[in-house]
């Protein structure tokens, strides 16, 4: 137990350094260039599914099946949740979340798709999301136990997209 503090009196003083940094403090043990440059790939693909979803559920909607339309639009309004919170935890690691339109299919893993059968949007999303399945894990590799917080909303957030995965395969075939 002897190391597991620095004594209280070091401590504070470490907490008065460096105090305009706010919440990072020297015991940030990650890049944290690194970690805002993979949040803003993140935050890149979650714009660019907000954008899939949204097509999808407009497309979709009237068209065949409007349950699945509805699934579509719970999906887009989950990863503008994401989307929030990635950018949010940008800025607390004094980092720039990256909006920029013009880039933002580039800097994405998952991609764009314009089909117009249910089936083929069913598809597409479920690659979709199988891909953020695979780099959200990655993610929470890369940072291991050196940014618990960070650490905490990728897992939060990659949960979810195994359940859309599994949502939207039990669409396939239907
Ligand atoms: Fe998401
Ligand atoms: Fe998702």
């Amino acid at each position: 137990m002897a190391e597991f503090l620095t004594d209280i009196k070091t401590l504070r003083a470490r907490a008065r350094e460096n105090i305009e940094q706010g919440p990072i403090t020297d015991a940030y043990g990650a890049d944290r260039d690194r970690v805002i440059q993979v949040l803003n790939e993140a935050l890149a693909t979650e714009l660019v599914c907000i954008l899939r979803y949204k097509r999808h559920y407009f497309t979709a909607n009237g068209v065949q099946s409007p349950a699945i339309a509805d699934e579509f639009l719970v999906h887009a309004n989950e990863e503008s949740a994401h989307a929030d919170k990635i950018a949010e935890r940008i800025v607390q690691l004094g980092g720039e979340p990256d909006f920029a339109p013009a880039t933002l299919l580039e800097r994405s893993h998952a991609g764009y798709d314009e089909s117009t059968e249910l089936q083929a949007m069913v598809r597409a999303n479920l690659v979709a999301e199988r891909i953020a399945v695979e780099s959200y894990r990655q993610m929470i590799a890369l940072i291991g136990d050196k940014d618990p917080t960070t650490r905490r909303m990728l897992e939060e957030i990659l949960a979810d997209e195994e359940e859309h995965a599994d949502e939207l395969k039990d669409w396939l075939g239907h």
